[in-house]
C-alpha cells in the first residue's frame, strides 16, 4: 500500500464520483440515462472564442507567468467595470487563474497563517472545505437554511476574531439562491472588523433569471474581499481553464508569491480566448435564455410530479424539495432515466432536497419533462 495522506485518508470518496458509478449501472441495466447530476455544461463553446484561441498559438511556447498576460488583466478589469460598476487596477488586483477550481482549492496555504479557523457553507460544493483540511486549517461550517434564503445567520456565530477566512457562494451552488448585496456589506465589514478574509466564490454570477446578481466587490469597504470568477460557466468553457482572483494588492501579492509553484496561470492562448470571452455579452445573454428555456421546460413538471422548488432563480441549477431520503428519491429518478444529485451529496443540510444542473440539452430536457410527466418512459 503506497501510504496516503492523513486528510486524503480521511476524506470520504469525491460525492460526484458516485454519480459516474451510478450512471455506469444504469446504463448497464439498459437505462436511457439524461444526466442532471454534474454541473458542466454542454453549450458549445462560442465560435469567435474557438477562434481566439487557434489564433493564440504562438510559434514559441513559453512557460506562461503567474502574474497573467497584461491584456487578460485589463479584458477582466474592463468587463468588472462594465459589469459591476467597480474599478479594479489591472496591474495589481488581478491574478489569472485556471478556471477557478484550483484557486479555490489552494487559497488556504497561501494565505493561512497563524489563524487557522475557515468557515464554509453547508449545502456546498466541497472544494472550499476540502482546500482548507489540505492546508491544515480547523473547518467550521456555516449552515444554510430555506428559512433563511439559504444565506448564513451570522448572529448564531460567535468565533469572529479567531477566522482566517469565510467563504460564500452566491449565486448558490447547490441551491440556486443569491445573495442581496447588504448581507455582503454586512459581511465584508465584519471581515474588515475582525481580521479575515471574505472569499466570495462567484462562478455562477452571470447564469440569472431574475435581477442580475451583485458582486462582493460592490461592498462599500472591500478591503477583505477576494472574489474568484470563471469564464467556465458564462461563457460555456470549462475545458479550457480560464478565471481570476480579483482582490487588494496584498492578497494579489501573496498570489503571485505562492503560484509560480504551482499552476501559474492558463496557457497564454487560453488567456487570449478568455481576453475575447470577456469582451463579449451577446453570447452570456443567448446561453442565458438557453437556460431559461430548459429551466421553463423542466420546472413546471417537476412541480406536477410532486417536487417543491425549494431554490432561488439564479445558476443553471433546480434545487427540490423532497419528501424522503434524498439519496432514494435520486436512485427512484435514475430508475425512470433522470441522474440528479441528492442534496446529502451537498452535506447533512442538503438532506430533503435533490439537484439538477440544467446541462442536458434542450430536446433531453423535453424528454426528461415528459418522463416526469408520465408520458415519456
Ligand atoms: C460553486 C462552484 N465554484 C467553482 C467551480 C469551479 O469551476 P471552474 O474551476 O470550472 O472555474 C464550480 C464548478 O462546478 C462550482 O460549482
Amino acid at each position: 500500500m503506497i501510504p496516503r495522506s492523513p486528510v486524503l485518508s480521511a476524506l470520504a470518496q469525491y460525492p460526484f464520483a458516485r454519480l459516474d458509478d451510478w450512471r455506469a449501472e444504469a446504463r448497464a441495466r439498459g437505462v436511457d440515462v439524461i444526466d442532471f447530476g454534474v454541473g458542466d455544461p454542454r453549450e458549445p463553446t462560442p465560435e469567435f472564442i474557438r477562434d481566439a484561441l487557434a489564433q493564440g498559438v504562438a510559434d514559441v511556447s513559453s512557460y506562461p507567468r503567474a502574474v497573467g498576460l497584461p491584456e487578460y488583466r485589463e479584458a477582466v478589469a474592463a468587463w468588472l467595470s462594465r459589469r459591476f460598476g467597480v474599478e479594479v487596477n489591472a496591474g495589481t488586483e488581478i491574478v489569472p487563474t485556471l478556471g477557478s477550481k484550483e484557486a479555490i482549492f489552494s487559497f488556504a496555504q497561501a494565505v493561512v497563517g497563524e489563524r487557522r479557523l475557515v468557515a464554509v457553507p453547508e449545502p456546498a460544493y466541497p472544494v472550499y472545505e476540502r482546500g482548507a483540511l489540505f492546508a491544515g486549517a480547523e473547518v467550521v461550517t456555516l449552515p444554510l437554511a430555506e428559512a433563511n434564503g439559504w444565506l448564513p445567520d451570522l448572529e448564531s456565530f460567535d468565533r469572529w476574531d479567531e477566522l482566517a477566512l469565510v467563504w460564500t457562494c452566491y449565486p448558490n451552488n447547490p441551491t440556486g439562491a443569491t445573495a442581496p448585496l447588504a448581507f455582503l456589506d454586512e459581511l465584508a465589514a465584519r471581515a474588515h472588523e475582525h481580521g479575515f478574509l471574505l472569499c466570495s466564490d462567484e462562478a455562477y454570477s452571470e447564469l440569472w433569471f431574475g435581477d442580475p446578481p451583485v458582486s462582493a466587490l460592490q461592498v462599500r469597504e472591500r478591503e477583505n474581499v477576494v472574489v474568484f470568477n470563471t469564464l467556465s460557466k458564462r461563457s460555456s468553457m470549462t475545458g479550457y481553464r480560464c478565471g481570476f482572483v480579483a482582490a487588494s494588492r496584498d492578497v494579489c501579492d501573496a498570489l503571485r508569491a505562492f503560484r509560480p509553484t504551482l499552476g501559474t496561470a492558463p496557457q497564454e492562448f487560453v488567456q487570449r480566448a478568455g481576453l475575447a470571452a470577456y469582451a463579449d455579452e451577446a453570447h452570456v445573454e443567448a446561453v442565458r435564455s438557453v437556460y431559461r428555456r430548459k429551466r421553463e421546460v423542466l420546472l413546471p413538471a417537476l412541480e406536477a410530479a410532486g417536487f417543491r422548488s425549494a431554490g432561488g432563480d439564479a445558476s443553471f441549477f433546480l434545487w427540490l424539495a423532497v419528501d424522503e431520503p434524498s439519496e432514494k428519491v435520486a436512485r427512484r429518478l435514475l430508475e425512470r432515466g433522470l441522474l440528479v444529485a441528492p442534496g446529502s451529496f451537498f452535506g447533512p443540510a442538503g438532506e430533503g432536497y435533490v439537484r439538477l444542473a440544467l446541462v442536458p440539452d434542450e430536446d433531453d430536457c423535453r424528454r426528461a419533462a415528459a418522463i416526469l410527466l408520465g408520458s415519456g418512459a
